[in-house]
């Protein structure tokens, strides 16, 4: 009896195993060879254009990349604009992504539509246009597998508790980041993203008053005077030295106890992230190849393949609405 028992629940994983290998063998980088063959060179010259113009496009971007795949896997539910029926992601208050973001995706499924349609799902737009973000600001370039499809779902409450929030301590975020399969290394690396873009001074204020050990005092000087009052939108920029450049600069900013979110100096006091931070500092190159694993890796949270989802029209509504 024992012995049966054993022997179904190997059955049993053995079966999982091959459920999620066969998911993860879906995503291919040929995955748009036939259907598109010219996709890639499609995204990346309307991408570019975009983003030439508005710098605002490539940190925003990434960071709607990442709210993608976060909340309910990488499927494109973050595009789904609300109706009078329902809420979508979008406006739940974690996301506050600018609407450049929204466009520079819409922009390129026109394109891609164009030349080939109904065969490009948003979700894998999302993804690519990711990628581009971080191509232009000078960071690492890389192959990223293909294949996703698009939600048919995308409601605001689904956002609580996916979305970190910039007062978190290291414990939480690793323990958020495993509830979507990525690990510590995943964790400091995508965290450079925070090398480029802007916060809101409502996102760290908190920390200005005089009382976090981790804040260099000159530092925290400069913030008051760019955030004046409590709680605004004003912005400043993650990485001051380099808020347009995708470089290691970010992980030195934590050395020097001026990482602006609670979030980014957590990675530099916690023990099991702090060896990493120091690595990344010393190593561009360490950075850049970390950085394209993990990135693949977020990619990979949760994606509808084969005949799951669909491949929606355009990117901001269900085909069926
Ligand atoms: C580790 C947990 C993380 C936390 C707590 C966090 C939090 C934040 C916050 C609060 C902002 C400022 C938003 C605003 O005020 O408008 C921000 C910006 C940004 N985040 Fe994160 N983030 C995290 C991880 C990531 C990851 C994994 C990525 C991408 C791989 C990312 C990419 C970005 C980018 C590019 C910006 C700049 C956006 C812009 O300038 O428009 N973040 N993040």
């Amino acid at each position: 009896m024992q012995i049966q028992r054993v022997l179904i629940l190997r059955v049993g994983l053995l079966l999982l195993l091959h459920y999620t290998s066969c998911i993860k063998s879906q995503l291919s980088p040929n995955f748009y060879a036939n259907s598109c063959p010219n996709l890639l060179s499609i995204v990346s010259s309307t991408y570019q254009s975009l983003a030439a113009r508005d710098n605002v496009v490539s940190p925003s971007t990434l960071r709607l990349g990442m709210h993608d795949c976060f909340i309910q896997g990488c499927d494109g539910s973050i595009l789904i604009s609300s109706t009078t029926r329902n809420a979508a992601e979008k406006d739940n208050m974690d996301n506050d992504l600018p609407q450049q973001a929204f466009d520079t995706i819409e922009n390129i499924k026109r394109a891609v539509e164009s030349s080939c349609p109904g065969a490009v799902s948003c979700a894998d737009i999302v993804a690519l246009a990711s990628l581009e973000a971080v191509r232009f600001l000078g960071g690492p370039s890389l192959q990223i597998p293909l294949g996703r499809r698009d939600s048919q779902t995308s409601l605001a409450a689904n956002v609580n508790g996916n979305i970190p929030r910039s007062n978190l301590g290291g414990d939480q975020l690793i323990s958020l980041f495993a509830s979507k399969g990525l690990d510590v290394s995943d964790l400091v690396a995508l965290s450079g993203a925070h090398t480029i873009g802007f916060s809101k001074c409502r996102q760290f204020d908190f920390r200005l008053n005089g009382q976090d050990p981790f804040y260099d005092q000159q530092f925290v000087a400069q913030l008051k005077g760019q955030c004046p009052l409590r709680g605004s939108s004003n912005v400043v920029a993650l990485d001051p030295s380099s808020p347009f450049g995708f470089d290691n600069s970010y992980y030195r900013d934590l050395q020097n106890n001026r990482g602006l979110l609670l979030t980014d100096q957590a990675l530099f006091v916690h023990p099991q992230t702090k060896d990493l931070v120091n690595q990344f500092a010393a190593s561009q190159t360490q950075f850049f190849q970390a950085f394209a694993t993990s990135f693949v890796k977020m990619f990979s949270i949760g994606v509808l393949t084969g005949t799951n989802g669909e491949i929606r029209n355009v990117c901001n509504r269900f085909n069926a609405s």
